[in-house]
């Protein structure tokens, strides 16, 4: 082979491996505090570089790119996803106590609060999804939880923000079909409303369950009860604590879409360890926290290294979001030991697998990135970088290194125990805009067609069995 058509990426390996004894990638000790934290370090400044929103003349909260669209899927980053960067580099200062990234955080967090602090900013209408509003809730929660600095007074508080998604998410609570459940999408009028999922529903329990803990009012707890209630009545949580996509509000929730991501897994275990714990370790919760931990391991990690297996398989399928699932699986699972701290050891030995096997994947030099350690996805493929790379892969990488550092972080905080972030009970209660949105824009020819393309294809998957993975999560966000 002709060493100008060795494909770059395997270029930088030959030439590190053969000149010198420079160290592909990043090197990971696990047994070594400092280790973990530079590593950390290394791929939060990575994926920091993908933002660019506090750059002047840029949006604050949003990562670049223009929207995703179904020809073009992976041409940019969904607003979710910058609110789910924002809590990882929450995460990433309690557990390396690196207060960098602080400032552009809260800068992003609170400029996308949207008028009536409940995150639902009226530019991001035309694709607003309950989940994507509780990605940044769960974000907020994070925050009060892990003492995050607080906002300056005349803004809002981060309890108070995540209220505010809880109380518009409550209000949305819809008996009518399906024997209650939340519609994936926020707005009646936004295609993919017709589909009870299981990320709308897990971000509601997730928020309520751990404002539950955090405030101590049972009313959360018993919307989590609900919800979890819920999803089991529907199916969308089996016996087995397998946690299935979704189903069509249009007909009764059945049949469900029977597809597995980690992510939501995940979501409703810490939400059942939340729930674990506020019930001061009740037998029923310690049963769905273990049963949602087996299902999580059993199917999200062969060999103990995280898998994606809805797409992550040669060739890849995942869309930008999936690229990212991973990120909120392994943080969720260690945030879950402390709640629940009878499933730690099962934990912390699958985060280490993974993290090692992760950090030997962060060896990429893709063009924009050309320095040899950007993460690829398929941690099992070893260091042979699987040719990938972007938020959600640095994501991933740095909330699996840095969630081994769990045992020796501090307890998250509730109102009794140190938490001061600032509460509102009523926040978001009498937003207009959830029932009259404002913003909306005019729906464009190019609007109708994707619209369309994602009616028939959710139609051929919910009456036809068509294969969902050929689906992005995300097609209209
Ligand atoms: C923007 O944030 C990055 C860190 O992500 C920092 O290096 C840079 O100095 C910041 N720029 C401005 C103008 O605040
Ligand atoms: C909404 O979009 C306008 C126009 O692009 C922009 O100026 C504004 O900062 C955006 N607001 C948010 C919260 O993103
Ligand atoms: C929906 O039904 C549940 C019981 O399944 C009940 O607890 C709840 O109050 C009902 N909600 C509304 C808004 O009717
Ligand atoms: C408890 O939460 C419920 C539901 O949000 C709220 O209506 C009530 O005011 C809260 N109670 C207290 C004491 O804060
Ligand atoms: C609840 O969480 C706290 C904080 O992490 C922990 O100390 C306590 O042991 C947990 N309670 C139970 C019943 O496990």
């Amino acid at each position: 082979m002709a060493w100008f058509s060795v494909p770059r990426p395997l270029a930088v390996l030959l030439a590190l491996s053969l000149f010198g004894d420079a160290v592909v990638g990043i090197q990971l000790d696990l047994t070594s505090e400092t280790s973990i934290k530079q590593v950390a370090s290394t791929i939060a400044f990575d994926m920091m570089s993908y933002y660019k929103g506090n750059l002047s003349g840029q949006t604050p909260g949003l990562l670049p790119g223009p929207p995703a669209t179904p020809q073009i899927q992976n041409a940019g980053y969904f607003w979710w996803e910058a609110g789910a960067m924002f809590g990882s580099m929450m995460d990433y200062w309690y557990y390396t106590g690196d207060a960098t990234y602080n400032a552009v955080v809260s800068q992003g967090m609170l400029f996308q609060t949207g008028d009536n602090d409940d995150y639902l900013p009226t530019n991001q209408t035309n694709g607003m999804g309950n989940d994507d509003q509780s990605f940044w809730g769960m974000s907020a929660m994070t925050a009060a939880e892990l003492g995050f600095p607080n906002p300056p007074a005349d803004k809002p508080q981060w309890l108070a923000l995540a209220q505010g998604v809880y109380n518009v998410q409550a209000g949305k609570w819809d008996n009518t079909t399906c024997n209650g459940g939340l519609h994936w999408q926020a707005f009646s009028f936004l295609n993919g409303y017709n589909y009870k999922n299981a990320i709308a529903n897990g971000g509601f329990f997730n928020i309520a369950s751990r404002l539950a803990v955090y405030t101590g009012n049972d009313s959360y707890a018993q919307s989590a009860e609900r919800t979890w209630d819920w999803m089991t009545s529907v199916g969308l949580i089996d016996e087995d604590y397998n946690v299935w996509d979704g189903a069509s509000s249009l007909t009764n929730c059945t049949p469900i879409v029977r597809e597995q991501y980690s992510y939501n897994s995940a979501i409703y275990l810490l939400g059942a360890a939340h729930m674990y714990n506020y019930t001061k370790g009740s037998a029923i919760w310690q049963t769905r926290v273990e049963g949602m931990l087996t299902a999580t391991i059993t199917n999200f990690f062969p060999n103990g290294i995280a898998y994606e297996k809805i797409c992550e398989a040669k060739p890849s399928t995942c869309t930008i979001d999936m690229l990212s699932f991973k990120a909120y699986l392994t943080r969720w699972m260690a945030a879950a030991t402390k709640q629940a701290p009878f499933i730690f050891d099962r934990v912390l030995a699958v985060l280490q697998t993974s993290a090692t096997a992760a950090a030997l994947q962060c060896s990429g030099s893709p063009a924009d990135h050309p320095n040899g350690r950007m993460c690829g996805l398929s941690w099992s493929l070893g260091a042979a970088w699987d040719g990938t790379s972007g938020v959600g892969q640095e994501m991933a990488a740095m909330e699996v290194i840095q969630s081994n550092l769990i045992q020796q972080s501090k307890a998250p905080l509730t109102a009794n125990t140190g938490g001061t972030s600032s509460g509102d009970p009523n926040a978001g209660i009498g937003d207009t805009s959830t029932t009259t949105p404002g913003g909306v824009k005019p729906i464009t020819t190019a609007d109708r067609a994707g619209a369309g393309i994602l009616t028939a294809l959710v139609a051929a998957v919910i009456l036809g069995g068509l294969a969902w993975v050929s689906m992005p999560e995300k097609i209209l966000s």
